[in-house]
């Protein structure tokens, strides 16, 4: 016993004075914008233009419902097919693949409830309307109102698990159904929150003041989470606990799907915005008040929108390669390059750039991956989805 105390107060005189000198020096004002990237995680997110958001019904059909290949036209292909549990809710591939391979990545799905656009250009203006875009694409699940409807009303489970969800029995028209389908899928997907990581114990404590559990961050993760905030202006756009600011912005990624053909990123999201049936101004929309449709409401076309693509969260972005709305860089090392070498000549908006060539030495791109590795954490093992009627 005495030994064992003896030999734990000898460790601990060693790591202390080594663990101290492992903290840079933080100025008050890096304290202040590395303490805006959290705390993590944030409360459960709730939708108020969704009135099953939040609820334990809900979330539990959306559950089922997200695995249920029935959905799709030839009854192959889920959104669990595409958004894997096991590979970050993306599936691994530089661009989405159903019948034919798809023009942009398929994103992951950590921390999609706290976002108000979505889709790489901001197609969709809430997380249910989001949700019906793949059902009824012809070139991914290839669904459609009748047989989504069908489904709820047929199949015992999801009609019980319906009523007890929407407290009625699934009789709506087929339209309504579907918009009901894709509420219970976004009820679901907002409980996707990624877990804590390094980097949010190092923030927790460099606020608290903590110095000693501050150190045990590495040196390259520090001075590349100082780059971050500083020189690298990266926290300009990926701003915030979840590493973006949830707007669009260019950094000079190319736009050419295929010779002749462009992907026009913003430009075109708000036109297929304006023109669906199942936006925030329309009548599916279950917020009285009129509140979550004002982003919507004042959207306007600029120019400056084309070739911008909505800014993605950081977290756990390791583990989810490929990067960008093409899967153009296959790792985290190219997404750095690019930002030390990006041409300006290659940015299309107007106003002033908020990304200009860092010119960042080998040193410094290694400190900043490691900075980006540090946002990484192995999420903890689903349990089983609830049974929809115990
Ligand atoms: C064939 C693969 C595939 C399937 C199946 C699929 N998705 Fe996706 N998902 C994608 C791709 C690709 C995008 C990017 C679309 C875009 O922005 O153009 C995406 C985007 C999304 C987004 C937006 C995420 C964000 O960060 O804004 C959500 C939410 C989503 N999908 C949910 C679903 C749901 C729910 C289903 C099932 C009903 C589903 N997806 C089925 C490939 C797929
Ligand atoms: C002008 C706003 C802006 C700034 C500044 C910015 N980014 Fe980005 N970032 C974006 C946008 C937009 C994308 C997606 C572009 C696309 O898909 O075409 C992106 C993509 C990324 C990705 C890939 C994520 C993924 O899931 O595909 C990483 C990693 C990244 N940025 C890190 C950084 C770092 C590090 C810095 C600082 C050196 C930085 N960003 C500065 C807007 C910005």
């Amino acid at each position: 016993m005495r030994t064992a105390l003896l030999a734990a107060a000898l460790l601990a005189a060693l790591a202390a004075p080594a663990a101290a000198q492992r903290l840079l020096d933080w100025s008050e004002a890096e304290v202040a914008l590395v303490g805006q990237h959290g705390p993590w995680p944030l409360p459960p997110a709730r939708d108020a233009s969704n009135r099953i958001s939040g609820t334990p019904v809900g979330i539990a059909l959306g559950e089922h419902l997200f695995n249920d290949a029935r959905l799709s036209g030839d009854g192959l292909m889920s959104c669990a097919t595409c958004h894997q549990a096991g590979r970050d809710w993306s599936d691994g591939r530089a661009r989405g693949r159903a019948r034919v391979d798809l023009d942009r990545r398929t994103p992951s799905l950590w921390n999609v409830g706290y976002l108000h656009w979505f889709g790489w250009t901001g197609a969709g203006d809430s997380l249910w309307a989001q949700s019906i875009r793949p059902i009824l694409d012809p070139l991914e699940m290839a669904g459609s109102r009748e047989r989504a409807s069908r489904l709820l009303r047929e199949d015992k489970d999801l009609a019980c698990g319906y009523e007890r969800a929407f407290g009625t029995k699934p009789d709506g028209d087929d339209e309504r159904l579907l918009v009901d389908a894709a509420k219970a899928l976004a009820a679901f997907q907002a409980t996707l929150v990624s877990p804590r990581t390094r980097f949010d114990d190092f923030r927790d404590a460099l606020v608290a003041g903590d110095r000693e559990a501050a150190a045990r961050y590495g040196l390259s993760e520090q001075r590349g989470l100082k780059l971050f905030i500083g020189e690298g202006n990266c926290n300009a756009c990926h701003f915030g606990p979840r590493f973006t600011n949830g707007e669009f912005g260019d950094i000079g990624i190319a736009f050419f799907v295929r010779p002749g053909e462009v992907d026009s990123g913003r430009l075109g999201g708000i036109a297929t915005l304006a023109a669906s049936p199942f936006n925030l101004l329309g009548r599916y929309n279950d917020d009285p008040s009129g509140i979550s449709a004002r982003r919507t409401r004042h959207v306007r076309h600029l120019h400056s929108n084309f070739g911008e693509f909505r800014v993605p969260g950081l977290r756990q972005v390791g583990r989810s390669a490929a990067y960008m709305h093409n899967g153009g860089f296959a790792t985290l090392e190219d997404v750095v390059r690019h930002y030390s070498e990006v041409s300006p000549d290659r940015l299309h908006s107007d106003g002033t750039p908020l990304v200009r060539p860092l010119g960042l030495s080998a040193q410094q791109s290694t400190d900043l991956v490691a900075f980006l590795r540090s946002l990484d954490a192995d999420p903890p093992p689903r349990p089983a989805p609830s049974p929809l009627c115990p």
